[in-house]
């Protein structure tokens, strides 16, 4: 549940969509859908399998399967990158999980006739960015003190049913309005043209890994919790199943609410005749959807943002643990004490990019979870495939599924972390770039 929780948050009610709207509709759907299969599946399998084996954190557990003193090296350098980027993703994380809380305020402050709180929590601004970030910020390290049992399990579990059933809730009230076939046909019937663009399939492979959310060391660490007696290959499959089908169902709701939205004269497309993208979607689009549907729309919009925090929290408590286990574990400090001081330095990144907004937010955004995320995911990979080797791995997974080497998996999931991962992942990277240069 912790895991699913990790795996299910703002990438896919907000990414997801709107990634989706981005790049062609149903084209990148099947894409998104094929790297999570092939390439997503595996590589959290490898986390999984790192972790519960060395039950240690993301820089500790490399250099611990490793023999030669090289290869140790390589492990925790790539595990500290691993703790870099995870709280860098958390410190813009913070920033939008912020904006949808001020957003829960702002329509029942413009009912209680205060138009200027209102707008205040609507719109952009330093002071709104800032506070709100900071009481997520609280609210995020305030769970992952209570350590793993009491915060971050318990928490997971009340709030991921929750969240689902919302999603449900919400997707069959705008099914049911004026516009919704339109955005039901742009999400479900691909546009065969852009599949193979190298663009797409960049944002496609990105959004999987952020999504499951892989490279950084969280599944890895929520991997060394897990019991000796539970089935890997059956975790890590109910996870990346429940996540995309949370991704495909907020899909079913974001997007024929975007056409909803345009049947209430709702502008949704940008001046490139392009579907309004990024915080625009959910920021502007959707608020005016619920406006324009009197007290109803009211409490829809507060419970449609309480379910991006929860969303959010779940996620965002997965991140910090990252950088909190290996503070905890390498400086010896008490649970506590490593959960508020590396709170404070990642909410400290999250104040200069509220103050350097322009010029940091998207560059975090995209060096984080389009390059690192990928790259890093590729390591763990190689240390799975190479270092860890088969035997070790055999052994690992065997315990919880007994008779794993007559299995499917065991036949193809070797060979995939060792070869296809690795490969396909630096392949992928390296067309984004030269088709970066060459734009
Ligand atoms: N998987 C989360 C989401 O879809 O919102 C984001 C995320 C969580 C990314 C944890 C990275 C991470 F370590």
């Amino acid at each position: 549940m912790a895991a699913t929780g990790s795996a299910v948050g703002l990438g896919n009610i907000w990414g997801f969509p709107t990634q989706t709207a981005n790049n062609g509709g149903a084209a990148f759907v099947l894409m998104y859908v094929a790297f999570v299969c092939v390439l997503a599946y595996p590589a959290l399998m490898a986390e999984l399998v790192i972790g519960r084996h060395t039950r240690r954190n993301m820089v500790n557990a490399l250099p611990s399967v490793a023999a030669k003193p090289l290869v140790k090296s390589i492990g925790s350098f790539a595990g500290l990158c691993g703790v870099i980027v995870s709280s860098l993703i958390l410190a813009f994380y913070a920033i939008v999980a912020g904006w949808m809380m001020a957003n829960i305020l702002s329509s029942p402050a413009s009912a209680l006739g205060l138009p200027a709180y209102s707008s205040w929590l609507a719109d952009f601004s330093v002071s709104r960015n800032l506070i709100f970030c900071l009481l997520f910020s609280i609210l995020t390290a305030s769970v992952v003190a209570n350590g793993v049992r009491d915060g971050i399990e318990r928490w997971s579990t009340r709030l991921m049913p929750t969240l689902i059933l919302l999603i449900i809730l919400l997707t069959s009230y705008v099914l049911t309005q004026e516009g919704a076939v339109r955005g039901l046909k742009v999400y479900l019937l691909p546009d065969f043209t852009h599949i193979f663009s190298p663009q797409l399939l960049i944002s496609a492979m990105g959004q999987a890994f952020f999504s499951l959310s892989l490279g950084v060391g969280t599944m890895l660490i929520y991997g060394s919790y897990i019991r000796e007696d539970e089935n890997l290959p059956l975790v890590g499959a109910l996870v990346a199943m429940a996540d995309t089908g949370v991704a495909l169902l907020a899909g079913l709701l974001i997007i024929p609410a975007m056409f909803v939205a345009l049947a209430q004269g709702v502008q949704i497309y940008d001046i490139n005749n392009a579907l309004i993208a990024g915080p625009g979607l959910i920021l502007q689009v959707l608020p005016l959807l619920f406006n324009s549907l009197g007290l109803a729309g009211m409490a829809i919009a507060v419970i449609f943002f309480s379910l991006m925090v929860i969303a959010a929290l779940t996620s965002s408590i997965s991140m910090l643990e990252v950088p909190v286990a290996f503070a905890s574990e390498h400086f010896q400090l008490s649970r506590s004490k490593a959960t508020w001081i590396t709170g404070a330095i990642i909410f400290a990144n999250s104040a200069c990019i509220v103050f350097y907004f322009d010029f940091l937010f998207d560059a975090v955004v995209d060096i984080t979870t389009k390059y690192s995320q990928p790259l890093l995911a590729a390591v763990l990979c190689i240390f799975a495939g190479w270092v860890l080797h088969r035997d070790r791995l055999l052994n690992e997974i065997r315990s919880g599924y007994n008779n794993v080497e007559f299995s499917w998996f065991w036949k193809i999931w070797p060979v995939y972390i060792r070869f296809v991962c690795p490969l396909l992942i630096i392949v992928l990277f390296i067309q984004s770039i030269l088709t970066r240069l060459t734009a």
